[in-house]
C-alpha cells in the first residue's frame, strides 16, 4: 500500500509560528512534526509516500525530506494549490494513487503506542477503514459510531448530541476506487471537499468500518500553542523515561529492514553533532553488535 501525508493547511491557529514555516515544520520536542505521521506510515509497514503541501512549504519538505533515500522511502511530492478540503488530496495525488489502495494521514496526526498498524494494513482489501479514539470532549471531532463488528453505523462532523465519545483521528485507508468516489463529492458549504463526505460514501454502500483504538495509545493533537506544548512534554516525557526515541526516523528504518546498518553509517556520517545523531549511532551500534 501506499501512503499520502497531507501537510498543507493554513496553520492559522499557530500564528505568527506558521508565517515562515508550516505547522507540520514545526518541532515537536526533538524533531518536526511531520518526523510523526512519516513514523505512523513507516510502522504500518508503508514505504512509498507522497507528500502534498502548499505552493510555499511544499520545498521546505523537499529539503527537509528529499527524495527519503536515507530511510528507505521513496518521497515524492505534491502541491494543493489551496486549501480545498482534506478529500482533495486524492485528486491532487491522482497519478501516485491510480487504483492502488492507499493510506492517508494528516501531517499534524501524532501516534504513540502499539497500534498494530501493520497487520491492519496487511489485511485490508476492500472498502474504507477509519479509527475510533475515546476522547472526553467528542464535540470538537468528527465521531464514530461503531457496530459490534466493526461496521460504522454513523459518522457525525462535531454533533451536538455525539452518539458515542469515539473520534475519528487523521489516519485513514481506502480502496483503489477513492479517486472515483472522491470525484462523486460536491464541495461542502465551506467550499471544501470533506473527508466525512468521503468517509459517508463508503458507509453509505456499507463498506467503511472502523477500528476502536484502545488503551496504551495517545492521538496527540498539534493544532493549537497549547496542544503543540503539550505534545512536546508528552513526547519529552517518554523519550527521558525510556532512552528511547519517538519517532526516530533512522531507527524505524533500520528495524524494518529499509536500510542496511552500512547505509546508516553513511547517513550518519552525514549529519551534525546533536544528540539525536547521538541517538541514531547508539541504535545503529545496538544493532551492529546484535548481528
Ligand atoms: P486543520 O487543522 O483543519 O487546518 P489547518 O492546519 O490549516 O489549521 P488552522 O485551523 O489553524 O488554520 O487541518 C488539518 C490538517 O489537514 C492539517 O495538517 C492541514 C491539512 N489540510 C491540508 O493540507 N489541506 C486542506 O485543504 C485542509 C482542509 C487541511
Amino acid at each position: 500500500m501506499r501512503g499520502i501525508v497531507l501537510a498543507g493547511g493554513a496553520g492559522t491557529r499557530l500564528d505568527p509560528m506558521t508565517r515562515v514555516a508550516s505547522k507540520q515544520l514545526q518541532p515537536v520536542y526533538d524533531k518536526p512534526m511531520i518526523y510523526y505521521p512519516l513514523a505512523t506510515l513507516m510502522e504500518a509497514g508503508i514505504s512509498e509516500i507522497l507528500i502534498i503541501s502548499t505552493p510555499t512549504d511544499t520545498p521546505r519538505f523537499e529539503e527537509l525530506l528529499g527524495d527519503g533515500s536515507p530511510w528507505g522511502l521513496s518521497i515524492e511530492y505534491a502541491v494543493q494549490e489551496r486549501p480545498g478540503g482534506i478529500a482533495q488530496a486524492f485528486l491532487v495525488g491522482e497519478s501516485f494513487v491510480g487504483d492502488e489502495p492507499v493510506a492517508l494521514i494528516l501531517g499534524d496526526n501524532i501516534f504513540y503506542g502499539a497500534l498494530g498498524l501493520a497487520e491492519i494494513v496487511g489485511a485490508f482489501t476492500e472498502g474504507a477503514m477509519v479509527f475510533g479514539y475515546p476522547v472526553s470532549d467528542p464535540l470538537r471531532y468528527g465521531v464514530v459510531e461503531l457496530a459490534a463488528d466493526g461496521k460504522v453505523l454513523s459518522l457525525e462532523e462535531k454533533p451536538e448530541r455525539p452518539k458515542s465519545n469515539l473520534a475519528v483521528p487523521g489516519f485513514y485507508l481506502y480502496d483503489g476506487r477513492v479517486v472515483q468516489m472522491t470525484k462523486g463529492l460536491r464541495p461542502s458549504a465551506r467550499g471544501e471537499l470533506e473527508i466525512t463526505d468521503l468517509n459517508r460514501a463508503y458507509m453509505e454502500e456499507g463498506s467503511l468500518r472502523a477500528v476502536r483504538l484502545g488503551r496504551g495509545i495517545a492521538w496527540l493533537d498539534s493544532g493549537t500553542h497549547d496542544s503543540l506544548l503539550e505534545a512536546a512534554n508528552f513526547i519529552a516525557t517518554i523519550e527521558h523515561r525510556q532512552g528511547l526515541k519517538i519517532a526516530c526516523l533512522e531507527e524505524i528504518a533500520l528495524q524494518q529492514g529499509l536500510v542496511t546498518p552500512e547505509e546508516m553509517e553513511t547517513t550518519l556520517a552525514a549529519m551534525p553533532n546533536s544528540t539525536y545523531r547521538d541517538y541514531v549511532a547508539g541504535v545503529l551500534e545496538e544493532h551492529q553488535s546484535a548481528q
